[in-house]
């Protein structure tokens, strides 16, 4: 397991962006993942992300208040500033088209964006869309400016796609996503 870069052992904190993919409820394998191998893990969900998974379960699941409206004074001891420098890790999964060309863009309309350019912990992003979503060259230039800011893109993968079809855009699978942020 990686250290702290704070020298207190093993990477402990890790702040989970949720996005709006059909593949949000495996965040929550994720969030299982994480706990279970000894981490404290903060969630933080877009507003679509929402739609498919309830922060209730994120909540449940990482034991802590879930992140959805830093505009809500309620949120604000988990602001993103305090979130940012907070975690040791930063993972968004599953990581939306969307999302990465608001990353990409350099954007901080919400927690998770705000977050991502605010930290210096390392940033994980796990893309989860369809194939021609992947493969369009807005998404192929955001992931390549995504990995010039020194961010590691985990998969996506090719498999079943919750289209029916199977191609590249699968979320890679939530045990390989811990590992990596993990390692
Ligand atoms: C049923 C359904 C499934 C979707 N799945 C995905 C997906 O896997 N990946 C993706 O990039 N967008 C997907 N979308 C579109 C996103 O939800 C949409 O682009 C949204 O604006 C993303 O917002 P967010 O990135 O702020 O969460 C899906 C939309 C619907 C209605």
């Amino acid at each position: 397991m990686a250290r702290s870069p704070r020298g207190r052992g093993p990477v402990r904190r890790i702040l989970l962006g949720v996005t709006g993919s059909i593949a949000a409820y495996k965040a929550c394998l994720i969030v299982r993942g994480l706990v279970k191998a000894g981490c404290e893990v903060r969630c933080a969900a877009t507003a679509h992300a929402l739609k498919f998974v309830s922060p209730l379960t994120l909540a449940a699941l990482s034991r802590a208040p879930v992140v959805t409206d830093f505009m809500d004074p309620a949120q604000w001891d988990m602001a993103h500033l305090s979130l940012a420098s907070w975690a040791e890790r930063v993972l968004v999964a599953p990581a939306t088209a969307d999302t990465l060309a608001r990353l990409a863009a350099g954007r901080a309309n919400g927690p998770i964006e705000a977050t991502v350019l605010s930290t210096k912990a390392p940033v994980f992003l796990a893309p989860a869309m369809d194939t021609e979503m992947w493969e369009h060259p807005a998404t192929r230039r955001n992931a390549t400016v995504l990995e010039g800011f020194g961010y590691s893109l985990l998969g996506p993968v090719s498999g079943p796609l919750a289209s029916g079809r199977v191609g590249m855009g699968r979320l890679m699978d939530p045990e390989e996503i811990v590992r990596r942020v993990l390692a």
